[in-house]
């Protein structure tokens, strides 16, 4: 499974980049407004900052609604560099849109997925990626892990290519889960890399060995 990370923060990215652990980053309009509020950058600055300390797939996603409207921003998206994947969101004229930028070579990825049929159809519209936002699901009561099990076994029985992104993931389990699911993607906030980095027996293992190594030198 490939780990992306679900953020627009140039400090967060570089740091995960400097440790090796990402595959590809996942931003959206919300994340993207908030690095600008931080930075004072502009959208393409940022983003073209990301696809340059991140060789993997950078998501950006349209702001328009309709159809002509998404594709000259995808069109002007996609330019910025070539590992960009346009994100547009599940509606009909969305994946209208997917459909049109298959035919001229721009990857998609279809975001706000909330049902495993919902997936299907995006992959069906031609999308490289589908992302379903599991933790919104958990927030009203349901258990969003499950879609993302019911999506991997459609998939599997239908041989659609399109990847699935396990999005707006909200602790470690969610990507435990999705490994043992079968997931090829999950996109992580970065308090979330944190977490399943640490461990406290780890910590309290390091400081056992180094004490009992001090006690050497008495
Ligand atoms: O990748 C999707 C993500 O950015 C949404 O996450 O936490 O706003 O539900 P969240």
């Amino acid at each position: 499974m490939k780990f992306f990370i679900d953020s627009a923060n140039l400090d967060e990215i570089k740091d995960l980049a400097n440790q090796g652990i990402v595959d590809g980053v996942t931003t959206n309009p919300t994340l993207i407004a908030k690095e600008i509020k931080r930075t004072g950058k502009k959208m393409e600055e940022i983003i073209k900052e990301i696809s340059i300390i991140v060789k993997g797939p950078i998501s950006a996603e349209v702001l328009s609604n309709e159809y002509q409207g998404m594709i000259d921003e995808a069109v002007k998206l996609s330019k910025i560099s070539k590992n960009i994947v346009v994100k547009i969101p599940m509606t009909q004229t969305g994946l209208m849109v997917v459909r049109s930028l298959k035919e001229m070579s721009i990857d998609t990825n279809v975001t706000l997925a909330f049902t495993p049929i919902q997936a299907v159809l995006a992959a069906k519209a031609g999308a490289t990626y589908v992302s379903p936002f599991i933790g919104r699901i958990d927030d009203i009561s349901n258990d969003g892990m499950k879609i993302i099990e019911s999506i991997m076994k459609i998939f599997k029985n239908y041989g659609y290519d399109t990847k699935v992104i396990v999005a707006s993931v909200r602790n470690p389990v969610h990507i435990l889960k999705s490994l043992e699911y079968g997931a090829d993607i999950a996109t992580i906030p970065y308090n979330v890399f944190t977490q399943l980095i640490k461990h406290p027996l780890t910590d309290l293992g390091i400081k056992k060995f180094m004490e009992d190594y001090e006690k050497s030198k008495n």
